[in-house]
Parts: C-alpha cells; sequence; structure tokens
C-alpha cells in the first residue's frame, strides 16, 4: 500500500483491509500510553486539503499525524489563493510542489481527490468525495464492528436511511460485503439508488423487516446541504418510520450494536436517549477513527522500508 493513493474501499483487496485493521489495533494500544507518540513518521509531511466542512475527519487526521511525530499542515481554502481566483488543481499542485508525504482531500464534488490524485506526486486519501466514497469512515466503521462482534464474516448489517447520497453507505457497502458480511439497505423508496438489487444487496422499505436478525444496525445523517428535491412528505413523518429508538430497535437481535457516522440529527435518524447510551457506539466509532487514520497515514505514507515494523512502534 505504502505510496499508493486511497480513494475508494473498491480498489483494496480483502487481504488489505485485514492488513489496516491489523495494524488500527496497535495504533489504539498508543493512543492507551501517558505518552501518546510515537516518533514513526518524524520527518514526514501530511497536508489536510479540507475543501467542505468536517469535525471528525479532519480532527482525527490531525491528531493521528501528530501521534505518529508527522508534521500536519492544516489548510485553510476561506484564507488561501483559492480566493484570488486559483483553481483548486494549481493549488493542490504547489502544495505537492512542497512535497508532503501524503495529501487528505475533502470536496464537495464526487471525483475531484481523483483528478488531485492523478495530478500530484504525494500518495492522495479521500476524506469524502460528494456522494461517491468516505473510504476512512468505512475502515473505522470496519474496525469498530470487528472489535465489538470479533469478526464481521457472517454478520448482518442493515444501512439505514439516506443511500442515495451517502458516500458512507457506499463504502460501507463495499467494506463490509468484502469482508463476507449480508449487508441489507433500508430507506424511503425515494432515498434507494436506482437498480439497488444489482448492488448485490437486498433492499428494504420496512425498517421492520430489514432489523429482523440484524447485529449491526448502521443509520445514515439525512443530508439536508445534498437533498434538492423532496424525498420524503417531513422530517416528522421521517422519524416516525426510519428514525431509531428503544421500541425499533427491538426487531433487531437482542446483541445488536447501533452505529452513525456523524453528525447526528438528533430525534430524526435516532432518538435522544438511544443517541447517547449502549447499545449505541458512535462516539467509539470517533475514537477508533483516530486509531484507523494513524493505520492508513502509516501504510500509505509511512516509506514503509525506513520505518520500524509494527513490534517497533513503542
Ligand atoms: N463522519 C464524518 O465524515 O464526519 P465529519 O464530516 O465531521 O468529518
Amino acid at each position: 500500500m505504502n505510496g499508493r493513493d486511497l480513494l475508494a474501499i473498491e480498489d483494496l483487496a480483502r487481504e488489505d483491509l485485514e492488513r489496516i485493521l491489523d495494524t488500527a489495533r496497535h495504533m489504539k494500544e498508543i493512543g492507551t500510553r501517558e505518552v501518546k507518540k510515537v516518533p514513526t513518521l518524524r520527518g514526514r509531511t501530511v497536508i489536510n486539503l479540507f475543501f467542505e466542512p468536517s469535525t471528525r475527519t479532519r480532527t482525527s487526521f490531525e491528531i493521528a499525524g501528530k501521534r505518529l511525530s508527522a508534521d500536519v499542515v492544516n489548510f485553510s481554502p476561506s484564507s488561501s489563493s483559492l480566493k484570488k481566483s486559483e483553481g483548486i488543481l494549481d493549488t493542490a499542485m504547489t502544495l505537492d510542489a512542497m512535497d508532503p508525504d501524503a495529501v487528505i482531500v475533502r470536496h464537495s464534488v464526487a471525483g475531484v481527490p481523483k483528478r488531485i490524485a492523478d495530478a500530484l506526486e504525494a500518495p492522495v486519501i479521500n476524506a469524502g468525495d460528494g456522494a461517491h466514497a468516505h473510504p476512512t469512515q468505512a475502515l473505522l466503521d470496519l474496525y469498530t464492528v470487528w472489535e465489538e462482534k470479533g469478526t464481521v464474516d457472517g454478520l448482518c448489517v442493515t444501512i439505514v436511511g439516506d443511500l442515495l447520497h451517502s458516500r458512507v453507505a457506499r463504502s460501507n457497502l463495499a467494506a463490509f460485503s468484502k469482508m463476507g458480511a449480508e449487508v441489507r439497505l433500508a430507506a424511503p423508496p425515494t432515498m434507494l439508488p436506482p437498480a439497488v438489487e444489482s448492488l448485490g444487496v437486498k433492499a428494504y422499505t420496512s425498517l421492520r423487516e430489514a432489523l429482523d436478525g440484524s447485529d449491526v444496525v448502521m443509520l445514515l445523517r439525512i443530508q439536508n446541504e445534498r437533498l434538492d428535491g423532496c424525498f420524503f412528505p417531513s422530517v416528522r413523518e421521517y422519524a416516525a418510520t426510519f428514525g431509531l429508538d428503544r421500541e425499533k430497535l427491538r426487531f433487531a437481535k437482542d446483541d445488536a450494536i447501533v452505529m452513525h457516522p456523524g453528525p447526528v440529527n438528533r430525534g430524526v435518524e435516532i432518538s435522544h436517549e438511544l443517541a447517547d447510551r449502549r447499545p449505541s457506539v458512535i462516539l467509539e466509532q470517533v475514537r477508533n477513527g483516530v486509531s484507523v487514520r494513524m493505520a492508513v497515514l502509516y501504510l500509505f505514507a509511512g516509506r514503509v522500508a525506513d520505518t520500524p515494523p509494527l513490534g517497533g512502534l513503542g
């Protein structure tokens, strides 16, 4: 993986996913130490190039890089020469000329990280592009399920909500299928992708039917910024039919866990009470985001030939 771009889960083999999960497990241990820092990426530079707002992804990439001793630069579009009409590709190539070891890109338009990756020497990590892909979110979700359940193979994972606009759903569908889980999709008919059955998954318009036998319930955010039409009668109606609370969760397995990539619309996708308590693992997903992004930086930007093996991380 070293020196490669990470643009979509589809570009990774199952063995790659397993290696990332295993590396993230080692990285998580570093986060339990009194001094949460190792010298593994000392002398490396990571640039966060976020053209779209982010709390979890941008901050966790910054913390991940710093825990590995990389120099992390947060590019700020609002105070950059983008404001003087410099284009995105020129901006990216300008930053690349400063010899970073990885560039983390988020953009609201699908395909922008790929365009940038094609133009840059440095490996590009996709931190979310439009409705296309969010590979590191899927990796941290995979890690969270793997840690909670001990395996992913054979589990039933039900993804609920705005599937039409969700890069998280696309990446998770690819990741969980690759690792041997059964993936189900549940949404109002207007929010299911066209020809959904061709994706090799079962699609449901009844939440109750979709939840039956589920080990993992993954809720998606209603993405108001990407909704340019009327996809459901009202937010109240959506919350009543597809919003999860403890009563509806009874249809899933007794030990089912509840996930959400955030940010959460409380009282819409999930009840306030369920969002904050087990079996919700929403904040554990956030915590694991740091470990998984440490693993991604180590494997994709670490120049493995001259970085210590994992056993030497401490
Ligand atoms: N899940 C996610 O991508 O959150 P942010 O937009 O806060 O990074």
